[in-house]
């Protein structure tokens, strides 16, 4: 499996592949690779020749400091997980931040229309500014065909439609289906931080998705969020930063309910100093 790690190397050996009209796909991670980014490279694979799986832990897109730090890295482990899915048709990028920044490391600023200031922009300040930069720079460099992105992070996955619609970037965006724990708990690369106790409380977080899925059938948005909120004030390790039922278009708290759109419940929990977000379709 060839791992590159400078975008000029890279390009060269895509080149070869267009030139042979092979597609390109491309799985975007920042590594500590679990099932669920194993599921969209299978995916990618699937309807690509070739796919390109980047993996960089990108500064830009952390607006804390000490979560970046401890972002988990594990290149060399990453690396031998993609070769047990295909080690010919998987193509690793792992840049270092010079060669996507150069010396310059700060995020372009971004109109997505709105759907950067809701959930994670509210509480993540510039982040969807740095995920905008990176992905960009990721579609610049590679020119994917196709680009696979996980709906456990639904409100990246609505923003990088946008992104590719606003610039006309010529890929097409796939989201795949949130991949779980067998308790429940939503696939994510932190998930590896969590201290046991932690790690046996979290699977509640999907629990109580469930449930106000549920209760959204028969109850009012504020009734189920009033709910939602007490099971957490209730819960001794876990924290609600926010619940919220909103449209999956766009991404704005539903006012009133309407057979005619669709709503998604996001929340964002933290587990001790770990952030976990998940989300469930409601209708
Ligand atoms: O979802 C992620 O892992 C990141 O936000 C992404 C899309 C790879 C950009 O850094």
């Amino acid at each position: 499996m060839e791992v590159y790690t400078e975008k000029d190397k890279l390009r060269k050996a895509l080149n070869v592949f267009k030139l042979k009209k092979n597609s390109i796909g491309m799985v975007p991670t920042m590594g500590a690779l679990h099932e669920g980014h194993l599921q969209l490279v299978i995916k990618a694979l699937e309807n690509n020749d070739k796919v390109v799986v980047s993996i960089f832990v990108n500064p830009t897109q952390f607006n804390n400091k000490e979560d970046l730090v401890k972002y988990p890295r594990t290149l060399e482990k990453d690396v031998a997980l993609l070769k047990t899915v295909d080690k010919d048709a998987i193509i690793v990028y792992a840049p270092t931040v010079e060669d996507i920044y150069e010396s310059n490391t700060i995020a372009e600023k971004f109109d997505f229309d709105g759907l950067e200031f809701e959930m994670e922009g509210a509480f993540r300040d510039g982040h969807f500014d740095g995920v905008g930069t990176i992905v960009k720079r990721f579609f610049e460099i590679v020119k994917p065909d196709d680009a696979y992105f996980g709906e456990k992070d639904f409100q990246q996955l609505q923003i990088i439609k946008k992104l590719v619609e606003k610039y006309k970037l010529p890929v097409k965006i796939t989201g795949c289906k949130i991949h779980r724990e067998s308790n429940g708990l939503a696939m994510s690369s932190r998930n590896t931080r969590l201290k046991p106790e932690y790690k046996d409380a979290a699977p509640f977080i999907y629990k109580t998705l469930k449930a106000a899925k549920i209760k959204f059938g028969t109850k009012s948005a504020n009734k189920v969020t009033e709910w939602v909120e007490n099971q957490f004030k209730n819960h001794d390790l876990l924290e609600l930063e926010y619940f919220k039922i909103a449209d999956i278009k766009t991404l704005k708290p539903i006012t009133r309910k309407s057979s005619k759109k669709m709503y998604r419940a996001f929340v964002a929990v933290y587990a001790d100093d770990i952030r976990l977000i998940d989300n469930i379709a409601l209708n």
